[in-house]
């Protein structure tokens, strides 16, 4: 394993906060935040707009690379032109706010700083942003969305107030939420955001009765596979899928900055040691979730350069999910994609662990009383009790359909 991720101090992991994750100023003015002082205060202009529109367009720069930190965007416009711009690249990297403020120069000077994310406060791998900002005798500040993080939460705000820094808050704050659902959901909950993909046949089944089931998809579906893959931070199946498919599940049809950590659920230690996945373990970071004590079997995976986390096995003698993706978020692991057989997928639902499904469907029929659909026994048996999800993205890729889908939170969906 490529050494173990260290939480950035500040954004640092583990820390659940269901229940009190606060979503809007409204809010936080009732816990951190000084009360406004003027009505301007509250507006931006078109040209702040615009840069923030532009500040989110450079958040997205980073897709993939920032966790567990947050994706940002910043810009310094000085008489509504931009003089500066920066994004946050990667976890341990300068934040965009200095970028953009480096870039500005002496520019900043009086100028105004749009953000897409509250400034932080306090001295993490970085200097905080809020005293390079007064430093750089910034007048103004657009934040996009208050920092959920409980070292910041509107702490960075009060501290440019004091400093007697305008701040307005809130400047396209739907667009810059939807910038980091995973961090969002992680500092709400402490567990990645969790992703279902399954590619089917038309009539619904994952494999044939005899257990085959690569190719199903074509090459555009192929190409999206590895984009989703690309953009997560970890990629999950269970041992049945290793056995069957002997998958890579690396990213090859896309370029990625850092290979998604590959992980399965192996309560017994089955996953074969001449297995694709063990094999490339030096290549592309691997690790086994088990509940087996068999230090031998243990040995010989380290051994080929695979992480083994053991965990207490759950009420079904299995890998317990809740746990393990706790760890992987305290491994910075904040995007999770599933691509397991109807065995994980079900616990996963079953659980109401999973955030959205991404469903490929090939036009295809494969029949079959025995074949697998990609979920099993959910345990509800009325129409009222199904998982609703949606509203559903469609998709055509080449041949194939694709459709993508919040689970609703009433099942454990979304929690941003
Ligand atoms: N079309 C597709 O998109 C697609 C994708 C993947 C797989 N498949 C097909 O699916 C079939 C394999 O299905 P599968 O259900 O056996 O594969 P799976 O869901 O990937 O693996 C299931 C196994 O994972 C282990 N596991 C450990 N902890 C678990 C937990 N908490 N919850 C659930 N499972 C846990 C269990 O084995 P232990 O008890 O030994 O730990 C379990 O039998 C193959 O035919 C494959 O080709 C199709």
């Amino acid at each position: 394993m490529g050494g173990r991720v260290r939480p950035d101090p500040c954004n640092p992991a583990g820390v659940c906060l269901r229940g009190i994750f606060i979503v809007s100023e409204r809010v936080l003015q009732t816990t951190t935040l000084p009360a406004r002082d003027d009505a301007t205060a509250t507006r931006w202009s078109g040209a702040e707009d615009r840069a923030m529109s532009e500040a989110i367009r450079g958040a997205k720069k980073s897709r993939s690379s920032t966790h567990p930190n947050p994706r940002v965007g910043a810009l310094v416009l000085r008489g509504g032109e931009t003089v500066g711009r920066g994004h946050h690249e990667r976890a341990g990297g300068p934040h965009a706010e200095t970028l953009a403020l480096d870039a500005a120069g002496d520019a900043a000077r009086g100028a105004t700083l749009v953000v897409t994310l509250e400034p932080c406060c306090h001295v993490g791998r970085t200097p905080p942003c809020t005293e390079a900002i007064v430093r750089a005798g910034i007048r103004r500040v657009v934040v996009g969305m208050i920092d959920p993080n409980p070292l910041v939460n509107g702490r960075g705000v009060s501290r440019l107030r004091e400093a007697g820094i305008e701040v307005v808050i809130g400047a396209r704050e739907e667009e810059c939420r939807a910038l980091n659902p995973a961090y969002l959901k992680w500092r709400a909950t402490g567990l990645p955001r969790v992703t279902l993909k399954s590619m089917v046949s038309l009539d619904g089944r994952v494999a044939t009765a005899s257990g085959e089931s690569r190719g199903l998809g074509g090459p555009e579906e192929q190409r999206l596979v590895h984009r989703l893959r690309a953009e997560s931070d970890a990629v999950l199946i269970g041992v049945g899928t290793a056995v069957q498919d002997d998958p890579l599940l690396t990213v090859r049809l896309v370029r990625v900055a850092n290979e998604p950590w590959r992980v399965v659920l192996d309560s017994a230690l089955r996953t074969p040691l001449d297995s694709r996945l063990v094999q490339t373990a030096a290549e592309a970071p691997l690790v086994i979730a088990t509940t087996s004590g068999d230090a031998a079997r243990a040995h010989d995976y380290a051994s080929r350069g695979v992480t083994v986390w053991t965990f207490e096995e759950d009420a079904d003698g299995r890998v317990p999910l809740e746990p393990l993706l706790r760890r992987l978020a305290e491994e910075g692991k904040l995007e999770l994609l599933v691509e397991g057989g109807p065995t994980v997928h079900t616990s996963f639902l079953r659980a109401g662990l999973a955030d959205q499904v991404a469903v490929g469907i090939a036009p295809i029929l494969l029949g079959g009383a025995s074949a697998p659909t990609w979920t099993g026994d959910l345990g509800r048996s009325a129409l009222a009790d199904g998982i609703e999800v949606g509203p559903l993205e469609l998709r055509r890729l080449g041949k194939d359909v694709w459709l993508m889908g919040a689970i609703a939170a009433r099942n454990g969906g979304p929690h941003v």
